[in-house]
């Protein structure tokens, strides 16, 4: 009986812990904002921020995130993010290749377009949207993460996307570019592992601040004229994230998200019902291209 009641007590203690959830590119922009709205919220959070290096590492720690929440790990190390999953129920992916302008200090200008030229010099999204999502699927998957949630891009039922355009002359043209197809590989592979999943489409991202609009959602890159703009504040897109952790709504779903201007409608706060406007339809995944390995 006391050995009952004790188990009972442990129990309840475990159930009442904050969660342990990761979130990479946590010394970036989306992933940090959603690592510091986690932070915030200490009593149901416990947050592991995992970023590529020890310099990111470090800039965090000056700004005085704990150093015990913040884990070193390249996604394309696949090792790496398993160890720095460890412990974790769920992650949620805020890493992805950067574009930035090529050789920036000899001023490289594109003669296409007369204007300094564009790529990825930290990472192909081949590398990083493509095998460091699988890494960091897989690790998740071995970890016992239960749920995890991808910040991806709305574009990608458009193989011609302007955006799968960069960096595509910068090499072998099977691995190059493309960032929105091997983003969309990457969630079709998330589908298909079996964990939970949440897969987030936003428009174009905006520094702007978080809980002043109202939210739009959508799926397939389909906008209803009138019905919001191209664009989300980042930090609701980080709030998102945060919140399909906390809903049933958001289990096994992939949507786009928008938002109206400051003013048109009313700032969203019920995330419970947040995708209730798409009555159960998903984005299809037959649309749009997704290239073999
Ligand atoms: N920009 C837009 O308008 C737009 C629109 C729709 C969707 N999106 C997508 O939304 C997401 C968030 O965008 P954002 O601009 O907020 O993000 P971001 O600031 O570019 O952050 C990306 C993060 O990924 C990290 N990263 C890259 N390669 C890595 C590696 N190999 N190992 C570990 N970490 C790595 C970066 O680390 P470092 O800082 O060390 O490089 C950075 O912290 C991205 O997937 C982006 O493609 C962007």
């Amino acid at each position: 009986m006391q050995r009952l009641l004790l188990a009972s007590l442990v129990a309840a203690a475990a159930a009442a812990a904050p969660r342990r959830v990761a979130v990479t590119g946590a010394g970036g922009q989306t992933g940090q904002l959603a690592f510091r709205r986690m932070l915030a919220r200490r009593d149901e959070f416990d947050p592991i921020g995992i970023v590529r290096n020890a310099q990111r590492r470090d800039e965090l720690v000056e700004k005085g995130v704990p150093a015990d929440n913040v884990r070193v790990a390249d996604v394309t190390d696949a090792q790496a993010i398993l160890e720095a999953l460890e412990g974790c129920e769920a992650l949620l992916i805020g890493s992805s290749a950067k574009v930035a302008t090529l050789e920036f200090d000899t001023g490289v200008i594109d003669p296409a377009t007369g204007r300094p030229k564009l790529g990825f010099p930290k990472g192909q999204p081949y590398e990083v949207d493509w095998l460091g999502q699988r890494n960091q699927i897989d690790a998740a998957k071995k970890c016992g993460c239960t749920h995890v949630v991808i910040c991806s891009s709305m574009g990608g039922t458009n193989p011609d996307h302007m955006l799968n355009g960069l960096g595509r002359d910068d090499g072998d043209p099977a691995t190059k570019g493309n960032i929105l197809q091997w983003k969309r590989k990457a969630e079709q592979y998330l589908i298909e592992s079996g964990l939970t999943y949440t897969i987030i489409h936003p428009g174009g991202l905006v520094d702007k601040p978080g809980g002043c609009r109202e939210l739009v959602v959508g799926v397939d890159d389909v906008m209803v004229d009138g019905e919001g703009t191209n664009t989300i504040p980042r930090d609701d897109v980080a709030e998102t994230m945060v919140q399909a952790l906390r809903h049933e709504a958001f289990r096994n779903r992939s949507f786009d998200l928008r938002s109206k201007l400051e003013g048109d409608g009313d700032p969203t706060s019920d995330f419970a019902r947040l995708l209730a406007p798409l009555g159960g339809r998903d984005c299809d995944y037959s649309l749009g291209k997704i290239p073999d390995d």
